[in-house]
């Protein structure tokens, strides 16, 4: 089992469930109250059979909403938690988003931590302590950022997500890939028949890499501008488009982002920022993984409307996030309406 750190927050990799007490003690002390995906609980409800305070809350984008914090805090009220009660959230990033959310405001706040069980949550979702819901179609426009105080990984979760899941987590993978590091890009590349399915566990070092550097590149960020002042905001490469794409087609959070950042690239390549075999080398490594790149269906002035309210735009214009080259990426601070045609 390997640790790292975030802000306050520990991240336990690798690690096991049975072994939750035994590894952080203080929760032996605590009234914990456990939030879990349906699914979750349903695939893994031999490893919950000893916990009492279960909450169950249907996993899907529409759960992360103010209604359903108004039924978990019912829920919290009903079982009598309180300002000193413990909260963990488990199932994959919907669940860690809205249970953070819903941590950070029951009675001003209760200490939390995660379980992701998704491969786009453990590598991405449950870290980095920006917690909340959608309102009006509006992704994350309602939420705070507040740390847990642990994010607990154990990949035998993983074993019962749906292959298109599985393949969800690799576009914010890619992501940190393509904003950070030639080196991880390349080993994604030479690794995506191996990590193409859930079998990649059973190469565990090789998977324990994966997630770590994911990770890592994802604290590096966090830490260094936990508020999104400056370089946090690149972690953003491919979410304006892919926020936009979310809200308005059926679309998975990882199909979007693989649709974001095409999208961002076709833009940073007409702009000449990002050279035309980088641009085609990415959107070769998002089709190694199966994740959508099709864009030529989408209605660009919808998108562009939906970018208006986005939470990251102010008055008419964005921080619009382009690679300049694989493993580097800048802030282009863009007009909306000319994102297009530049
Ligand atoms: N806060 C952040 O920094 C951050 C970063 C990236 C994404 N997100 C958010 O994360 C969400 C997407 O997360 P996601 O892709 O994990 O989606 P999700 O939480 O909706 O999970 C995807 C599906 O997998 C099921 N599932 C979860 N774990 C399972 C398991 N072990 N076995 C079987 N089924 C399982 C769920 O029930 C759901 O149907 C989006 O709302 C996105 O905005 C947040």
């Amino acid at each position: 089992m390997r640790q790292l750190s975030c802000n306050k927050e520990i991240i336990y990799l690798n690690s096991d469930f049975s072994k939750l007490h035994q590894i952080i003690p203080e929760l032996l002390e605590k009234d914990v109250f456990y939030i879990i995906d349906e699914s979750v609980y349903l695939f893994h409800s031999s490893k919950f059979s000893a916990l009492k305070n279960i909450i169950l809350v249907p996993s899907a984008e529409k759960t992360k909403s103010i209604s359903h914090v108004e039924v978990i805090i019912n829920q919290l009220l009903n079982l009598n938690a309180n300002r000193k009660s413990f909260v963990i959230g488990i199932g994959g990033g919907v669940i860690c988003d809205l249970v953070g959310f819903v941590s950070s405001i029951f009675m001003r706040g209760v200490d939390f931590g995660f379980i992701p069980t998704t491969l786009l949550s453990m590598t991405d979702a449950s870290i980095g302590g920006k917690n909340g819901v959608n309102f009006n179609s509006i992704k994350n426009l309602i939420g705070v950022i507040n740390d847990p105080k642990f994010i607990f990984i154990d990949y035998s979760f993983l074993k019962t997500l749906p292959n298109k899941e599985w393949l969800n987590g690799f576009s914010e993978i890619i992501k940190h890939a393509c904003i950070c590091s030639i080196k991880f890009f390349n080993f994604l590349e030479n690794n995506s028949k191996i990590f193409k399915s859930y079998k990649a566990c059973e190469n565990l070092a090789k998977f324990d890499q994966l997630v770590f550097d994911s990770i890592s590149i994802k604290i590096d960020y966090v830490k260094s501008d936990k508020n999104e002042i400056g370089r946090r905001k690149l972690l953003n490469f491919g979410h304006t488009f892919g926020h936009a794409i979310e809200s308005k087609y059926s679309l998975t959070h990882g199909e979007s982002v693989s649709l974001g950042i095409v999208f961002s690239n076709e833009i940073a390549n007409s702009l000449k920022f990002l050279s035309l075999e980088s641009n085609i080398r990415v959107r070769k490594l998002l089709s190694d993984y199966s994740l959508p790149i099709n864009i030529s269906s989408f209605d660009k002035q919808s998108l562009t409307n939906l970018i208006y309210k986005d939470k990251k735009s102010s008055k008419d214009k964005i921080d619009f996030i382009v690679l300049n080259k694989i493993g580097s990426a800048l802030i282009h601070s863009v007009k909306i309406k000319e994102i297009f045609n530049e």
